[in-house]
Order: structure tokens, then sequence, then C-alpha cells
């Protein structure tokens, strides 16, 4: 790659929102297995942008292709790129796979993501809005399930991110829902907890973002008033987006 078009990669990233990108030192490139990423800053180059103009799902899963770039996908059997509707003027953005999504392929298909598809059917039934699961855009922040589902850690997010950045800027949708913290912090410079970021309107790149609980919180029985506010959120963010 030349220099020029390596600039033109990292203004291309930093137009997306990313400012950071992570390398391998080049004694872990010669391991079979990928070492901790490092973190570069991009630096303020002043070079014009590089719009990924007519960017598509597709183009962006074939640029994954058998991603390796962070130690998520040593474990993983599968990555887990969305599912549903590729011109939602809605999508929901989790955490990341779980077994059953990595065994699957598919976002959301476990315990937690039968109670998403309720919510979603069910809220927009009772709304009165011709909408199902099928028709939204469903997505992660990471494509691999972390180990032991435990939370990604932030340069498996940053790496990842940029994906999900793609599927954003190429789906365009009208809203965005941020299902628990994690596609929160992805997604919004935010210090506030999710208790107090839930039910609001934020942005993404011009796109409102609406934050509200993960579904997987929601399965714990003693969350019944978080369940409650879950289904507002829903309500407020269907009607914003079907009316
Ligand atoms: N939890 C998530 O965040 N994403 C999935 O796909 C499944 C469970």
């Amino acid at each position: 790659m030349t220099q020029e078009q390596l600039c033109d990669y990292l203004e291309l990233y930093r137009d997306l929102g990313i400012d950071m990108i992570y390398i391998r030192s080049s004694a872990a490139k010669s391991r079979s297995t990928p070492a901790p990423a490092e973190p570069v800053a991009i630096p303020d180059v002043v070079i014009p942008g590089l719009a990924p103009e007519g960017d598509t799902l597709d183009q962006i899963r074939l640029d994954m292709g058998d991603c390796r770039l962070c130690r998520l996908c040593e474990g993983r059997k599968s990555i887990v790129f969305g599912s549903g509707n590729q011109r939602s003027p809605l999508v929901f953005v989790g955490e990341g796979p779980g077994a059953d999504e990595d065994e699957q392929g598919l976002p959301f298909v476990g315990r937690a993501g039968q109670l998403l598809t309720q919510m979603i059917d069910n809220t927009a039934q009772k709304e009165g809005i011709p909408v199902r699961r099928g028709d939204v855009y469903i997505c992660n922040v990471v494509k691999c399930r972390p180990p032991e589902n435990r939370t990604p850690l932030p340069d498996e997010m940053e790496v990842c991110g940029q994906f999900l950045f793609r599927q954003l800027m190429a789906i365009k949708p009208k809203a965005v829902c941020a299902l628990g913290s994690t596609a929160m912090k992805a997604l919004l410079n935010t210090k506030e907890g999710i208790t107090r970021s839930r039910g609001k309107w934020h942005k993404w790149h011009g796109i409102p973002v609406m934050v509200t609980y993960h579904p997987s919180y929601l399965l714990r029985q003693y969350n019944q008033q978080a369940k409650r506010e879950a289904w507002e959120d829903l309500k407020t963010l269907l009607h914003f987006v079907y009316d």
C-alpha cells in the first residue's frame, strides 16, 4: 500500500468516527495466535476525505472475510455479522454474540434474542404499528463471541467498531436502538450510566439513538421495573420511526 493510500484509509476511518487503530507488533505477526493490540493514534492529517460512497453490507461482510484482527477470532465458530432488513429505518445494536448466536451465525437467537423478538413484535402490535422483528436490522458491537460471554474489551470494540460504523453508515437508519451499556459506550460519547441514559434520545453522527436496557438484563426476574421502562423506551422508539 502506498503512503497516499494509507493516508486515505486513515482519513476514512477518522471520518467514520474511529480515532484509534490497533496494529500487531512484527514479532506477534509470526505467531499463529494474535497478540494483544497496541493502540496507535491516527495523526491529524488534512487530506481530502475518502467517503465510503456506495458502501454496502455485502461489501462490508466481504471486507471482514475470515477476520483475525483481534483475539476474539480464536474461540469463535462463526462471525455474527447481522440479520434482518438491510433497508430498515431502525437498527438494534447489541453487545456481542453468545453461544447460540455463535453456533447459528445469527444475532439474538438465544434467550435474550427471544425476549427481544417478543418486545419488538408485542410492542408494535399493541401500538398498532405494522412492524415485526424481521422488518428491522439487528447486529452487535463485536461480531465474534467473547470467551465465557465476558464484556468485550475496549480494543476489541474499537477494532470491530469499524465494521459496525460502516454498517450503520451503509444502512443510514432513521434511528438506532443501543441495547445495554456496551452498545451505548460504542456509539455515544457519554459518561452517564445506562439507568440515566435510557429512555432519552442521543445522537450518533446525526442519527437519533435511543438507549435502553439489554434483554439479558431484563431476563433477571427482579427486573420488573426495568422491563416496564424498556417497553416504554421501545414504544417511544417505534412511534418515532414508524408514525
Ligand atoms: N446478546 C447480544 O448482545 N447479542 C446477541 O446477539 C445475543 C445476545
